[in-house]
């Protein structure tokens, strides 16, 4: 069945939690589909772990759009969300719309996500109204991590837990239909998911949140620069495409690999002719 906004709705109503891991091309994208995650969120999270930047700023449109239009081409029923890169939508509401218009357009994103609280409300509030469903990102909002000085936790003091809160709020307001809240402590982001109709999807948020998302590197143990305190690993498979390549690399070197079981006969007859 196909994942909307319709489905990770009831699904807070119902208490069944959503499911969304990153995804950034088309087998990763296909494998997660198979195994029936509500939600893939093209992530600029790419930056990072894909093209090896140490934040997400230098992320642009183009890079977004590349890696979405490959994971819609893998993914049937899981909803495809896009995130808006940094400068995407900062400078203008004009321009936040046209970006979104473009990953939904040009991407074939399902919805697109985008960082910040009241300050970013017009822009979702533009996008929404556009017919384009928006996911808000609150707490530890990557694209902010020169002026938090660092990927530091959010909210833990009352003024700034009050300001979560009401940032949460207003984005459901200003039409989110889903809100990320990232590295929040576990009993606020449970308060939050109390306090809005909309779903909450945590990621270091505590399992109060209404579903989870992860980086898929992270869990697969394949992005071994940092790995933050929230990340639980499900594999290891950094490890065993080390071991794997490693292998590859001797059989070449011994003469093991390719075997009469990976190559291509000639007859005899033409070979000779070659001579
Ligand atoms: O870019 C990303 O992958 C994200 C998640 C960490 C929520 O925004």
């Amino acid at each position: 069945m196909k994942n909307t906004t319709a489905t990770v709705l009831a699904q807070k109503q119902k208490g069944d939690k959503i499911t969304m891991l990153t995804a950034y091309d088309y087998s990763t994208a296909k494998l997660i589909d198979e195994s029936g995650i509500n939600c893939i969120l093209v992530g600029d999270s790419l930056g990072m772990v894909m093209l090896g930047y140490d934040s997400t700023l230098p992320v642009t449109m183009d890079d977004m759009l590349h890696h979405t239009k490959a994971v819609v081409r893998g993914a049937k029923n899981a909803m495809v969300i896009a995130d808006m890169p940094f400068m995407s939508y900062q400078v203008s509401v004009c321009d936040a719309v046209k970006n979104a218009g473009r990953l939904i357009q040009e991407g074939g994103a399902y919805a697109v996500k985008l960082e910040g609280g009241a300050s970013v409300c017009d822009r979702i509030e533009a996008i929404t109204k556009a017919s384009i469903p928006v996911v808000a990102h609150l707490g530890l909002t990557p694209q902010s991590v020169n002026s938090f000085g660092g990927f530091k936790v959010q909210g833990k003091d009352e003024q700034r837990a009050r300001e979560l809160l009401e940032d949460a709020k207003k984005v459901e307001a200003a039409g989110a239909f889903m809100a990320v809240l990232e590295c929040v402590p576990a009993k606020l982001a449970e308060l939050i998911t109390k306090e809005l109709s909309i779903p909450t999807i945590g990621i270091g948020a505590g399992a109060g949140c209404d579903g989870q998302v992860l980086v898929y590197q992270d869990m697969l143990g394949m992005f071994s620069d940092f790995t933050p305190k929230f990340v639980k690993r499900y594999a290891n498979i950094g490890e065993m495409m080390t071991n794997a390549f490693g292998a590859y690399a001797d059989d070449v070197k011994s003469g093991a690999f390719p075997g009469k079981e990976h190559t291509f006969a000639i007859s005899d007859d033409v070979l000779e002719k070659l001579y």
